[in-house]
């Protein structure tokens, strides 16, 4: 049925349809031993004709596109899917992609990137303020009206709150996110109750009750929801289009220093020994200390993190 709502939208708005389309992919995994992972691309089918790819990225002797077309990592259908090490360099071929204009180039590889390229579905505002409601059903399966329809957890949306972002975003954008991926324990639910009530905002967790990319991260341009309500509190101090912007300075603030620097240095120890042990294929020098990048300009952040607030509205840090 999805698939059908596909054909009517592909001509209104092309990348939409990509959108939807990769919803449908998992049909034809399901062939395959494994099931292919949700959203996931096409494969076995044949390299059109028009399509000049590169050296690197080649189709099997048919002339099919299959598996090491585009990934690196050998054997790969023979491996647990969930445990394919995703953070590989050579995971997408080509990589490591990170930033959605990166992911982007991948794609252009074999199609034009118009077919391909993903809308920034977080410019909500016109330039005179008024609401652009042309990408609200990306997310949302209709419009909501933002008169009427105020609260989130009435609403239906195209796909589970995990798998809302990463159609676009790759799984693992930033540091951090897989170590996220979990359901707070009883005294970490309390903790953000309170900072709920306390700093007026919304950290939603998803259907399973783990933290997931909109517990952090408001979906909606600054300005479109009400900043009075939970849902619309988020710090901007930049544009959407212009993104998270960094400085680089040893300076942290305490939390964040004392947080990140220790468990990033055992988590960097960790990752060291099992790239030792052969558990892990990375061409990084994971012998280097990590630097961080401090955050300059914040946006789409239900609150700060350059200062900790996000954070401690789940954490508790010892000076
Ligand atoms: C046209 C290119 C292409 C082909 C061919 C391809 N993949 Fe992928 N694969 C991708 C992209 C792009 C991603 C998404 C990366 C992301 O979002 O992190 C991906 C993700 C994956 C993931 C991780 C998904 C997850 O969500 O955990 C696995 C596992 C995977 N592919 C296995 C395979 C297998 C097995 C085959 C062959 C049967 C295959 N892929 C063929 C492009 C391709
Ligand atoms: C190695 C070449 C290659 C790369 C890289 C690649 N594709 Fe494809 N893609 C194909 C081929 C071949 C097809 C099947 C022919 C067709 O329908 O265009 C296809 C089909 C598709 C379709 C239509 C699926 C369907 O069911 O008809 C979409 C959507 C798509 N690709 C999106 C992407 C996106 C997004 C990326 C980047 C993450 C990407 N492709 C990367 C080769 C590639
Ligand atoms: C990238 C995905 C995405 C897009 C695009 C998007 N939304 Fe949402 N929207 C969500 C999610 C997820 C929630 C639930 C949690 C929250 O408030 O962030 C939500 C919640 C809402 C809520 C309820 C807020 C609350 O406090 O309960 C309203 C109203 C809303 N969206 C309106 C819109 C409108 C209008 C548009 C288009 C102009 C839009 N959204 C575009 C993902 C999106
Ligand atoms: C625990 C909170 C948290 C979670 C969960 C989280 N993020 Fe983030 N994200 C952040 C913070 C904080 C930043 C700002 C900079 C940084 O620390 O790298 C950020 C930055 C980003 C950026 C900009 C990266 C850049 O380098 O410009 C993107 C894109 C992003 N997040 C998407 C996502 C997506 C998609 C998910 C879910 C798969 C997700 N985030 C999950 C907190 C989070
Ligand atoms: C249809 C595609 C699409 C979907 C779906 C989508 N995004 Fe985005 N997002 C974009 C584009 C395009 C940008 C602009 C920045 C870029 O090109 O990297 C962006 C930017 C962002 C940024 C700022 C990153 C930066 O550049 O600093 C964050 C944070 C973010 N998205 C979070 C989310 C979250 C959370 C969701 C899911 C609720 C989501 N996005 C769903 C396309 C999408
Ligand atoms: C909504 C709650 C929430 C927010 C906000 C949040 N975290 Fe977390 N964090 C978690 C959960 C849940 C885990 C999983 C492990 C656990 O239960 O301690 C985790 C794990 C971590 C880990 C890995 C811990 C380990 O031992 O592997 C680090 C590091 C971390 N968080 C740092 C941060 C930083 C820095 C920020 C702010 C940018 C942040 N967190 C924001 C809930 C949150």
């Amino acid at each position: 049925m999805v698939c059908a709502a596909n054909n009517k939208t592909t001509s209104i708005l092309t990348v939409f349809a990509v959108y939807l389309l990769l919803q449908c992919l998992s049909v034809y995994g399901s062939e395959a031993e494994q099931e292919m992972p949700a959203l996931h691309h096409v494969v076995d089918v044949e390299i059109l004709q028009d399509m000049r790819l590169p050296k690197e990225m080649q189709a099997d002797e048919n002339n099919m596109l299959v598996c090491s077309t585009c990934h690196g990592i050998e054997d790969i259908k023979n491996q647990p899917y969930d445990e394919v090490d995703k953070n590989s360099e050579d995971f997408l071929r080509g990589g490591p992609y990170r930033s959605i204009s990166e992911v982007n180039d991948f794609c252009s590889n074999c199609h034009k990137v118009e077919d391909t390229e993903r809308l920034n579905v977080h410019k909500q505002l016109k330039a005179d303020g008024r609401v652009d409601d042309r990408y609200c059903e990306y997310c949302h399966q209709k419009t909501p009206d933002l008169e009427h329809d105020t609260d989130w957890k009435e609403m239906k949306f195209q796909l589970g709150l995990n798998q809302l972002c990463t159609g676009c975003h790759l799984e693992n954008p930033h540091f951090n996110v897989a170590e996220h991926r979990h359901k707070p324990d009883e005294k970490m639910r309390e903790q953000i109750k309170k900072a709920q009530k306390n700093k007026n905002v919304l950290l939603p967790l998803d259907e399973e009750e783990q933290v997931t990319c909109i517990t952090c991260h408001t979906p909606h341009e600054k300005g479109l929801l009400d900043p009075e309500t939970p849902g619309g509190k988020q710090t901007a101090d930049t544009a959407v289009e212009k993104g998270i912007e960094y400085i680089s300075s040893p300076e942290w603030s305490l939390v964040v220093k004392n947080d990140k620097q220790e468990r990033l240095h055992e988590l960097k120890h960790k990752l060291y020994q099992a790239q030792k042990a052969g558990k892990l294929t990375t061409n990084e020098d994971l012998k280097q200390p990590i630097h961080y990048k401090k955050i300059d300009k914040e946006i789409l952040l239900r609150l700060a993190a350059k200062n900790g607030d996000l954070c401690e509205s789940c954490h508790s840090f010892k000076d």
